[in-house]
């Protein structure tokens, strides 16, 4: 197994094992579509960064992805202005079936205020999703490791995380890498953890 930066070449695989990872979500009911969108913009954008892991055969598979970013409120503006051209179509087509969807829009727009603010030289863990099939062999540790190794190589000091209350396997997985419950808060009617995690080099 290789671990390589994440890259738009890797957005659709991506967006497959966040929808198989996060099932029930918003960012999932938005669809593949949108979500390749998503992932196709941040590792090219400047606030963001994340790693895949590869396995052996031929083409390699995407085993499991890792994303951050240095600003929510600043991917949320890429998205809305540079990126608009290819999020609205996939997202109008979602918006028709869902009309409901569009609240929870504008609720993630509050996100960087509810969650842990903005600002500060910090940078928030958006997704880690490993293949069902490969969980519990140590790729999630990999991946963590190398975003870790990551940001201390920016000079970010901190990293943050929001989960769903609902997902003890995820608050598990973060409590073990020395994250610590920061806030409880509720968004799109569900039980959100904030984490926050001092980097330093022991992994
Ligand atoms: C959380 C996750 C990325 C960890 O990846 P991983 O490759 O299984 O991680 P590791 O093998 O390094 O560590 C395994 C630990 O992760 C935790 N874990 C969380 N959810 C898990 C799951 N569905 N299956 C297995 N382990 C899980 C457990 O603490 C597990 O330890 P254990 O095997 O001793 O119980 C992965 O399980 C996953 O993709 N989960 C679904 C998506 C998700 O909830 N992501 C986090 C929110 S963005």
């Amino acid at each position: 197994m290789l671990i390589a930066p994440l890259g738009p070449a890797h957005a659709a695989a991506a967006a497959r094992l966040h929808i198989l990872g996060q099932p029930g979500t918003f960012l999932t009911s938005l669809g593949p579509d949108v979500l390749a969108v998503l992932y196709r913009t941040l590792p090219v954008w400047q606030g963001g960064f994340g790693f895949v892991a590869l396995g052996a055969s031929e083409p390699a598979p995407v085993l499991g992805f890792v994303s951050a970013t240095t600003s929510v409120g600043g991917l949320f503006v890429e998205m809305g202005t540079r990126r608009l051209g290819q999020l609205l179509p996939p997202l109008l087509a979602t918006y028709a079936h869902h009309p409901g969807l569009i609240l929870r829009s504008m609720q993630t727009v509050l996100y960087p205020l509810l969650s842990h603010g903005e600002g500060g030289a910090e940078a928030e863990l958006l997704s880690i999703m490993v293949e069902p099939a490969e969980r519990s062999r140590g790729v999630g540790a990999l991946l963590m490791q190398a975003l870790v190794y990551e940001c201390l190589h920016r000079g970010i000091p901190t990293l943050t995380v929001t989960v769903d209350a609902a997902n003890p396997g995820a608050r598990r997985f973060y409590a073990r890498y020395g994250f610590e419950l920061e806030k409880e808060f509720r968004m799109y009617g569900r039980g959100m953890c904030s984490y926050r995690r001092r980097l330093e080099i022991r992994d």
